[in-house]
C-alpha cells in the first residue's frame, strides 16, 4: 500500500494505530502520535514505545493481543493488537478497554447489591421462623407479631425478584421496536386511577391536552413507567396531606412531553444523577418501610430507552421534585 492510502487508513481508526516496517515506526495515526509524542515516525518502535511488555510482543512481530496497562493515562487498561500486514510489516494497535471493564464492574456490583438486597429480608424470615420452631413457649400475641414479620418480609423478597424481572424482560426486547397504538390519555389515567386506589388521600392532578396524539408504544411498559414516578410522587412527596401531584402530557413538536411533579422534600443535587441506578436510594430505610426497591427509576430509564426517548429528572430541595420523560411521535 502507498504511503497516502496507509496514512488514510490509519487516520480513520479511532484507536491510536501505527505500522512498524522491522522494527521502525513507518507510518502513527495523530492518536498514536498524541500517546507517544509526535516525532515517532520514522523512529525506532524501542524508542517510540517504551514499553518493555509491550515491545515483547512487537519486536519478534508476534501476532495476537495482550493485556497491558502504564501506556498513557496512569492505570489505564488497553488491548494491544498485533497484526502481520506482510512478511516486514506489522499493524499495532490500541484498544481503550476502560468502558468494557466498567460495565463488567457494573455487572459485578449489581450482582452483589440484588444478593444482598435478597439477603437481608431472607436472613430475618429465618430468624423468626427459627424462634416459632423452636421456642414452644411463644405466645399467641409474639406469634401473629413474628408471622406478620416473615409476611412483610417475604412479601419484600417478591417485590423485588418482580422488579429484577421485570429489568430483564425490558432488556430482553431492548432492540424490538414498541408496536401498540398507544392513547396516552388512556395511559395515563389508568396509571392515575391505579395511584389514587392505593393512596386515596393524596391528590393527584391530571392535564393532558387534547391534541395530545397516540403513540407507537408498550403499553404495558408505559403504564408500569407511569405506575413508578407515580408511586415515588406519592412515596416521598405525599408524607402529609398537603400535597399536590400533577401528571400532564403535551405535544412539543416531534415529542410528547410527559411529566410527574410533585412538592414533596426533592432530591438534593449530589444523588440526581444516581437515582435511576439500580439499587441507588437516598434513605435505603425509608425507601425499604414504605415498600420501595431501588429499582424504580432504573425500570423508568430501561422503559424510556426501548422508547427511544429522553428522560429528565429536576429537582429542588424542599420545593419538589419534576421528572420529565419525552417519547417520540413516530409515524
Ligand atoms: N419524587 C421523589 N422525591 C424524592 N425522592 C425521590 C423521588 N423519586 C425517587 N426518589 C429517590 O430516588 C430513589 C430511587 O428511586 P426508585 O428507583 O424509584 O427506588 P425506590 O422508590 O424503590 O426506593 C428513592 O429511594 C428516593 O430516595
Ligand atoms: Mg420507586
Amino acid at each position: 500500500m502507498a504511503s497516502a492510502g496507509i496514512r488514510s487508513f490509519l487516520d480513520a481508526l479511532d484507536e491510536p494505530a501505527m505500522v512498524i516496517d522491522r522494527g521502525i515506526v513507518r507510518q502513527a495515526n495523530a492518536t498514536a502520535r498524541a500517546l507517544f509524542g509526535e516525532a515517532i515516525e520514522g523512529k525506532d518502535v524501542r524508542l517510540a514505545i517504551r514499553h518493555p511488555q509491550a515491545l515483547e510482543h512487537i519486536l519478534p512481530a508476534a501476532a495476537g493481543d495482550v493485556e497491558i496497562t502504564g501506556i498513557g493515562q496512569f492505570g489505564r487498561p488497553w488491548t494491544l493488537s498485533i497484526r502481520e500486514i506482510d512478511d516486514r510489516m506489522l499493524l499495532v494497535r490500541l484498544i481503550d478497554r476502560s468502558a468494557t471493564i466498567a460495565a463488567e464492574r457494573m455487572r459485578v456490583d449489581f450482582v452483589a447489591n440484588a444478593s444482598h438486597e435478597l439477603r437481608t429480608p431472607l436472613s430475618t424470615i429465618l430468624g423468626y421462623s427459627e424462634t416459632l420452631a423452636d421456642d414452644a413457649e411463644v405466645d399467641r400475641e409474639h406469634r401473629a407479631k413474628f408471622g406478620s414479620v416473615i409476611r412483610g418480609e417475604a412479601k419484600r423478597m417478591l417485590r423485588i425478584i418482580e422488579d429484577l424481572m421485570s429489568l430483564s424482560r425490558i432488556e430482553a426486547v431492548r432492540f424490538v421496536t414498541p408496536a401498540d397504538q398507544v392513547s396516552i390519555a388512556q395511559v395515563t389515567a389508568s396509571a392515575v386511577e391505579n395511584a389514587r386506589e392505593s393512596k386515596p388521600q393524596c391528590s393527584i392532578r391530571l392535564d393532558v391536552e387534547p391534541d395530545v396524539p397516540a403513540i407507537l408504544g408498550d403499553r404495558a411498559q408505559l403504564i408500569q413507567l407511569l405506575d413508578n414516578l407515580l408511586s415515588n410522587a406519592i412515596r416521598y412527596g405525599c408524607e402529609d396531606g398537603d400535597c399536590a401531584i400533577g401528571v400532564a402530557a403535551v405535544v412539543e413538536g416531534n415529542w410528547i412531553r410527559l411529566t410527574v411533579t410533585d412538592n414533596g422534600p426533592g432530591i438534593p443535587r449530589e444523588h440526581l444523577l444516581r437515582v435511576t441506578e439500580r439499587f441507588y436510594r437516598i434513605d435505603a430505610a425509608r425507601s425499604r418501610e414504605s415498600g420501595g426497591t431501588g429499582l424504580g427509576l432504573a425500570i423508568v430509564k430501561h422503559i424510556v430507552e426501548r422508547h427511544r426517548g429522553t428522560l429528565d429528572i429536576k429537582s429542588k430541595v424542599g420545593e419538589g421534585t419534576e421528572v420529565v420523560v419525552r417519547l417520540p411521535i413516530m409515524s
